[in-house]
């Protein structure tokens, strides 16, 4: 299948001999080019989710002139054209509440506008998903260029052993011990400027690095580009590598619609589980999925979970960073490793078979990218929890839980919202033990909105100030990719929607079983109805402007949280120009 210069989609723009045609190529000129550099190459653009308050994107601007110079080298065109930048830390209250929006923006921009093929710069959580899921919509061949995870860092104190440090993961740990008070002010101060070392990704196994990576697996980005770090020289010469790449891709004719398969989807499920990863990419991957016209469910993601060991030996759930994977032999390698749970025969931006790409890359070293023989956890990345508290499903990540919460009862003490719940949680006198489950609930998709990661709930002050360091918490919401802990996620349908989260009541005995998948509230069936009865629905928070399409139109957390309106393969037709 190839493509000749006389079909390319810029040509509608750009050869024409009628007035918009004359345009088109008088305002190419205006910008001091010349006419023949929009006439005789392919066009390129770059999406760049770069910012000045998008940290994890500092570096982008410059990998977009790498990225054209490689464009330039194959013989296209290069247009860099910014999107919405999503930095997860600084956009509230979530950027889960924008995905679908840059999504759209990436999507319109390149149907609007004189685009033969794509480069999306891109890595931070949303930003991701966001890019990729507008990308495919749009049908134009694409190439994902990963932004690059951080440089590692070391926690050093005198009289202990030096410890790596990731961000997010090690944020969560030291505010813990801050609140039991075994850090104090000074130190607390102190670790601000830690962990963060240099622009990139977040460098832990979180959802950043999961979804990059899993983006990979897909066949979406070049081999072994996912974990290269953000400030290596070769993370500048893999943008040029993609540059030169996507115009290739564009002479091949190589679509989304060539790359993604139920197999290439079952590709990004193996890595997902063998690289231990966020829990947020279930909700992602579904969201792709459905816009793929791929049929991926939350059980399919589970059955792959119990085949496939955690591999990879990353925080949350190992104790090193992106930059020992990058060491190790990164996603190649590790994918080599799980060769027997793939399928091998997908398609990729390459040209080439996942097999292909793959073969002959072995792990580097056996502790970061740990023998079959050998996982990490061999409880898995990801369970899917159903029962009455759950119909259409919850998640957790057992590779980041406490084994001995596994299988638990607990007594429910519930909180109606982020606010309650950090204003109780510091009272000394709240009624609870190690054994009580917490629940949050009013912080899924239509009700937050957004489905912020508010699913890692904070752990009581008086229980940390005892040394307990996790509970079993439920929630409506996300978590943190970087966050451990026994948190059970997105409980689908969601309390704002009329889900049976918000059916519990302080006292209430919630029932925990991983291996069964089972999660449930020991409450009687009649007495379930009666709450159900006496239950209002809230109205929703927002009456205006882009929050109140999202609340109207966001579906579950089961459903991938994209608009109703947007899932589906069928393609919007091209604008017309006249
Ligand atoms: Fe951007 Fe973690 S905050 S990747």
């Amino acid at each position: 299948m190839t493509k000749s210069l006389a079909n390319l989609r810029s040509r509608r723009w750009f050869t024409v001999n009628d007035m918009r045609g004359f345009a088109h190529r008088q305002r190419i000129q205006q910008m001091g080019l010349r006419r023949e550099d929009v006439l005789e190459r392919p066009i390129i653009g770059i999406i760049n989710t770069w910012s000045d308050l998008s940290p994890c994107h500092a570096h982008l601007r410059e990998r977009a002139d790498s990225v054209k110079r490689g464009v330039l080298l194959a013989g296209g065109m290069p247009f860099e054209l910014p999107a919405m930048s999503l930095g997860e830390v600084m956009v509230k209250p979530t950027t889960m509440l924008y995905r679908n929006f840059l999504a759209m923006e990436v999507e319109e921009l390149l149907r609007s506008l004189p685009i033969d093929g794509v480069v999306l710069l891109a890595g931070c959580d949303k930003t991701t998903p966001g890019t990729v899921m507008g990308a495919l919509s749009a049908g134009l061949p694409m190439l994902f260029c990963p932004a690059g995870p951080m440089l590692s860092d070391r926690y050093l104190k005198r009289g202990e052993a030096a410890r790596a440090v990731g961000a997010g993961t090690h944020t969560r740990m030291f505010w813990d011990e801050y609140q039991a008070g075994r850090i104090d002010d000074a130190e607390w101060t102190a670790l601000e400027s830690r962990m963060t070392r240099s622009p990139g990704t977040c460098n832990t196994m979180g959802t950043a690095s999961t979804m990059t990576s899993i983006i990979e697996a897909m066949g979406l980005a070049l081999p072994g580009s996912t974990a290269i770090p953000a400030m290596d020289a070769g993370h500048t010469r893999l943008a040029t590598d993609c540059g030169e790449r996507i115009v290739q891709m564009i002479w091949e004719d190589l679509t989304p619609a060539r790359i993604l398969t139920k197999g290439s989807f079952h590709n990004a499920a193996v890595a997902q589980m063998a690289l231990g990863g966020s829990t947020n990419a279930v909700v992602h991957l579904i969201a792709l999925a459905r816009r793929a016209g791929v049929d991926l469910r939350l059980d399919d993601l589970d059955a792959v979970s119990r085949q496939v060991p955690v591999l990879a030996n990353l925080y949350p759930s190992g104790d090193r960073l992106m930059e020992d994977f990058h060491y190790a032999g990164g996603m190649p390698a590790l994918l080599n490793r799980v060769r027997e749970h793939l399928s091998l025969g997908e398609m990729t931006v390459t040209g080439k078979t996942l097999a292909e790409n793959i073969a002959g890359r072995d792990s580097l070293d056996d502790e970061v990218i740990r023998p079959l023989g050998n996982p990490v956890s061999a409880s898995g990345a990801l369970a899917v929890l159903r029962g009455n508290l759950a119909p259409e499903g919850a998640v957790m990540k057992p590779s980041a839980a406490s084994p001995k919460f596994f299988r638990h009862r607990g007594r429910a003490l519930v909180f109606d919202s982020p606010a309650e719940m950090v204003q109780r949680c510091a009272d000394p006198e709240l009624d609870c033990d190690e054994n009580t489950v917490l629940v949050l609930r009013n912080a899924g998709p239509v009700g937050a909105p957004g489905m912020p990661e508010w699913g890692g709930l904070p752990i009581p002050k008086k229980l940390l100030a005892l040394g307990v360091r996790d509970m079993v918490r439920i929630s409506d919401a996300r978590m943190s990719g970087t966050h451990y802990g026994s948190c059970i996620l997105h409980v689908s349908p969601e309390s704002a929607v009329g889900g049976p989260l918000a059916l519990v009541r302080n006292g209430d005995e919630i029932m925990v079983d991983v291996e069964a998948r089972k999660l449930e509230l020991v409450v009687d069936e009649a007495e379930m109805t009666k709450r159900r009865a006496a239950l209002s629905v809230p109205p929703r928070t927002h009456q205006r402007g882009y929050i109140r399409l999202y609340q109207d139109h966001v579906t579950q957390a089961h459903e991938g949280c994209d608009f109703d309106f947007l899932q589906g393969p069928a393609a919007t037709p091209e604008p017309l120009i006249f």
